[in-house]
């Protein structure tokens, strides 16, 4: 499964990236908004700093405006990949988008019927919102497993994009399910190096070599 980070601090793209775990990052106007960042700016910026796909969000309604916003923020680098809403025209968009071979995040997807659209319409990337889906009463994975299943059933090549993850278990879920990526913010990525025993041992390890009074070098 990949991993793309929700984020739009370029920071902590920076320090994943260095772990090497990274395959792309996801933003949104809000992400954007939270950055206090321009747009145009950051986004360049993180096209540098990854060399996977950057999702990059189109905020028109009408398809010929999401057209013109699209043609601007593709030209910032190889990696852009349009976001553009799960609707007519956002999937119009879609389907102009990738068959020029521009890649397409169909983002905002809450039901698998949307999935199934948004495969049919040549999407690069489906983005189901999992966390918000279950804020709302829904099970956000259950949704995974039945885009899953249609996805297979007629062989779609639109990668599956796991997205509002809000802790380690939608992302243990997402790899279980064999979700194609999944994008979480910084904060969860990190918390999923963790694991109570690990320190434990890690401090147990250090006490006994300050035991031997040896030195590496
Ligand atoms: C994905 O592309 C979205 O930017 C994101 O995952 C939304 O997450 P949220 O529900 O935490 O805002």
């Amino acid at each position: 499964m990949k991993f793309f980070v929700d984020t739009a601090d370029t920071k902590d793209i920076a320090e994943l990236a260095a772990t090497g775990l990274l395959d792309g990052v996801t933003t949104n106007p809000s992400l954007i908004h939270k950055s206090g960042r321009d747009f145009m700016d950051v986004t360049k910026e993180i096209c540098g700093l990854v060399d996977g796909p950057v999702s990059a969000e189109v905020v028109a309604l009408d398809h010929p405006t999401m057209m013109k916003e699209a043609d601007i923020l593709r030209k910032i680098a190889d990696n852009v990949c349009i976001k553009v809403p799960l609707t007519i025209d956002g999937l119009k968009t879609c389907k102009a988008l990738t068959s020029e071979g521009t890649m397409v995040n169909v983002t905002l997807c809450f039901s698998a019927n949307q999935a199934l659209l948004a495969a049919k319409a040549g999407a690069t990337f489906v983005s189901p919102f999992v966390g918000r889906h279950d804020d709302n009463g829904f099970d956000g994975m259950a949704l995974i497993e039945d885009i899953r299943l249609i996805y297979d059933n007629y062989d779609f090549g639109t990668e599956i994009l796991v997205a509002s993850v809000r802790h380690p278990i939608h992302v243990l879920q997402s790899a279980k399910i064999g979700a194609d990526v999944m994008t979480a913010p910084p904060a969860v990525i990190r918390s999923l190096f963790n694991h109570v025993l690990t320190d434990k041992g890690i401090a147990g390890f250090l006490a006994d070599w300050e035991k031997t009074g040896q030195k590496i070098g």
